[in-house]
């Protein structure tokens, strides 16, 4: 699995975050491989409505439907066509105890849930709140160059190790500076089962190449 998460990037402002998820769709549909989008919240039904790939929420709020403005709930990520949604990223952290209620909204509306960790720590706590996937990305290494599989693989195979001595059904991701298919496959070497990343897609010149080359790790 890698999922592409637009951040709130100048190239995903408008239609650009529907050239990326085009992108993305084009290459899962050449090559099979498991790709989904994570467009900003406000290009959500946009991107879900264009693209077949799976269209993830960049958050969601612990709130349900009813007096909750400004507030994003799980069910209207999910009454605009998302599959799933990102919890307690690094730039959007939440406490544990929201993190639990994110994910129980999130269950009840269907939709797949994948928590940020940035910490193995972390990853341990909110695995204990049972989402699907556990992203786990040291904040330092986030939109830099060296990926984190290189400058710190202790950090996935502890998280990996962590988190399914929890609960071993939950899936483990990692990100921060993948840029590449040699990284995507160092990523499932340390076991991961895949990869969370931005800035190597969303500012590349030729996002679908770039695509091509991460997909080829897999
Ligand atoms: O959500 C993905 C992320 O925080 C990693 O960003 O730019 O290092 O791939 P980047």
């Amino acid at each position: 699995m890698i999922i592409v998460n637009c951040k709130a990037y100048r190239e995903v402002e408008g239609a650009g975050a529907l050239t990326i998820a085009r992108a993305c769709e084009a290459v899962a549909e050449e090559t099979g491989a498991h790709l989904a989008i994570c467009p900003p919240i406000v290009e959500t039904s946009a991107v879900a409505t264009a693209v077949k790939i799976p269209v993830l929420a960049q958050n969601v709020d612990p709130y349900a439907p009813g007096s909750a403005t400004g507030w994003v709930t799980p069910a209207m990520v999910k009454a605009c066509g998302c599959l799933g949604t990102l919890i307690n990223h690094s730039e959007h952290k939440v406490p544990v105890k929201a993190v639990e209620e994110c994910v129980e909204l999130a269950l009840g509306s269907n939709l797949i849930t994948v928590v940020c960790a940035d910490t193995v720590q972390t990853a341990t706590a909110v695995a204990h709140c049972s989402p699907d996937f556990i992203a786990v990305e040291p904040p330092e290494l986030i939109g830099g160059n060296v990926s984190v599989t290189a400058a710190n693989p202790r950090i996935v195979e502890s998280t990996v190790e962590a988190v399914k001595e929890v609960n071993h059904s939950i899936h483990v991701l990692c990100g921060a500076g993948v840029k590449t298919g040699r990284d995507v496959a160092a990523a499932l070497d340390l076991g991961a089962d895949g990869v969370l990343l931005a800035s190597g897609v969303v500012k590349a010149k030729d996002p679908q190449q770039v695509l091509r080359d991460l997909v080829s790790g897999l």
